[in-house]
């Protein structure tokens, strides 16, 4: 099975993907703000630094098991643990991406929905329009569109797609950067997120870092494992690992240089999460459109441009993995196993499109308990449960044994404390 898998092309390729599932909307609308408000370059400082020790560690263990086994989550421990409990973490994996893919493409309607309007710089007030049909129907074309991307394959469904997206990506965000700062009076915008405030650091800063660059990275849901079963035996894991969080991190800190600036030029209160998308950035642009219509549509198109294709490269990586399962452990046709996925998270996510209650609740059950449990697991069970001769193989490279250090003793812990810290 391992040998006749389709395969990422190429180091790029799988870089892309990678990147493409780690960049999203936590990059947008979420780290800009917790840089602010948690002592900006002290923050980033700390958050470079969680990153490389425990987040980089867990992406190592999961691109392990994934690598070793060849195979989709479930069969990933089936191969690997055979006849243990250790399934349980093979369903865990898939479960989790099913359930997070039902409401992120939520929001990703709502991305290009905003897209739509940013042509005309009519926007909605968010408020009437995230409980309108609209939002629903755009929930479905969005969900539809990362499906079919999915059916087209690993090769030429997600393969192309991200190579052509992350370029275009990093394009559209740093023209975007570029024309914010130098905004007038967009520099307090800059301060916000640059000026390092050790004042704002306690342990509460740490516990942020480590859950951002967690989600941020795409841990503890079967992502990694499930794309690292693709990737080639030649490819450099210290390099999938540190570049997909360099990235990550890169991307994340041109979004604080394209909000920010322009939050702050337009005298508002920076905030986070969909209002500062849907409610703050369109109230900026309708304001613009007095001074020139054309430059307002322009940066509107292309910042929602920029929020759609993050988030599409997001949810197919999480459409992937139970498509993946779907195939290797039920062998279901690609076009099928999409169709059912497609099904089953539109019935949920339609549900959290209705009631954003259920879509805030089904957020936090999953981001506060099932991504670290499953992120915990996967490292207790490459630092434990696997042969140590088998994990250095597989990660191959002179920094070995300080990496097993990490999987084995610090990740863990740290996993663990931020995990109970949600609870306190
Ligand atoms: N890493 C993505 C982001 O920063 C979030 C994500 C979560 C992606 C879950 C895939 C799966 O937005």
């Amino acid at each position: 099975m391992a040998g006749s898998k389709e395969q990422f092309g190429s180091r790029f390729a799988a870089i892309a993907a990678l990147a493409g599932s780690a960049i999203g909307l936590g990059n947008i609308w979420r780290f800009p703000y917790m840089v602010g408000e948690n002592g900006g370059a002290a923050f980033i400082l700390i958050y470079i630094a969680s990153s490389l020790f425990l987040s980089v560690p867990v992406f190592f263990a999961e691109f392990i098991i994934g690598r070793h086994s060849g195979a989709n989550c479930f069969g990933a421990m089936k191969r690997l643990a055979p006849g243990t409990r250790w399934n349980l973490l093979g369903i865990l994996c898939i479960l989790t991406p099913t359930l997070i893919l039902s409401y992120y493409a939520v929001v990703g309607g709502w991305s290009i929905s905003y897209l739509f309007k940013s042509f005309t710089l009519a926007f909605p007030s968010f408020g009437s329009f995230s409980s309108s049909g609209w939002a629903l129907a755009a929930f479905v074309i969005y969900l539809a569109l990362s499906c079919l991307i999915v059916a087209g394959g690993v090769k030429n469904g997600i393969e192309a797609f991200s190579k052509v997206s992350i370029p275009l990506l990093f394009f559209l965000i740093i023209g975007l950067a570029i024309y914010s700062v130098t905004l007038e009076g967009g520099s307090s915008g800059i301060d916000y997120i640059l000026k390092p405030d050790w004042s704002k650091v306690g342990v509460r800063t740490f516990v942020n870092a480590i859950g951002q660059s967690f989600y941020s990275i795409s841990l503890g849901m079967g992502i990694i494992i499930t794309y690292a079963s693709y990737i080639s035996k030649k490819e450099s894991i210290v390099f999938s690992g540190v570049g997909t969080a360099g990235f990550d991190l890169f991307f994340a800190l041109l979004a604080g240089f394209v909000i920010m600036p322009a939050v702050f030029a337009a005298g508002i209160e920076p905030g986070s999460g969909p209002g500062l998308i849907f409610d703050t950035l369109p109230y900026i642009f309708v304001s613009m459109n007095e001074a020139s219509p054309v430059l307002a549509t322009v940066v509107a198109v292309a910042f929602f441009l920029t929020v759609s294709i993050a988030a599409l490269t997001s949810s197919v990586s999480l459409v992937e993995v139970p498509v993946a399962w779907l195939i290797e452990e039920k062998q279901m046709k690609r076009s099928s196993a999409t169709l059912l996925v497609f099904a089953v998270t539109g019935i949920i996510g339609a549900l959290c499109a209705i009631n954003l209650g259920i879509f805030d609740w089904l957020d936090k059950v999953c981001c506060n308990i099932l991504l670290p449990i499953g992120g915990i697991l996967c490292v207790i069970f490459v630092g434990w449960i696997m042969k140590k001769g088998d994990v250095r193989d597989e990660f191959n490279s002179k920094l070995f044994p300080f990496a097993y250090f990490l999987i084995k003793y610090l990740a863990p812990v740290a996993v663990a404390v931020i995990f109970l810290s949600n609870f306190l």
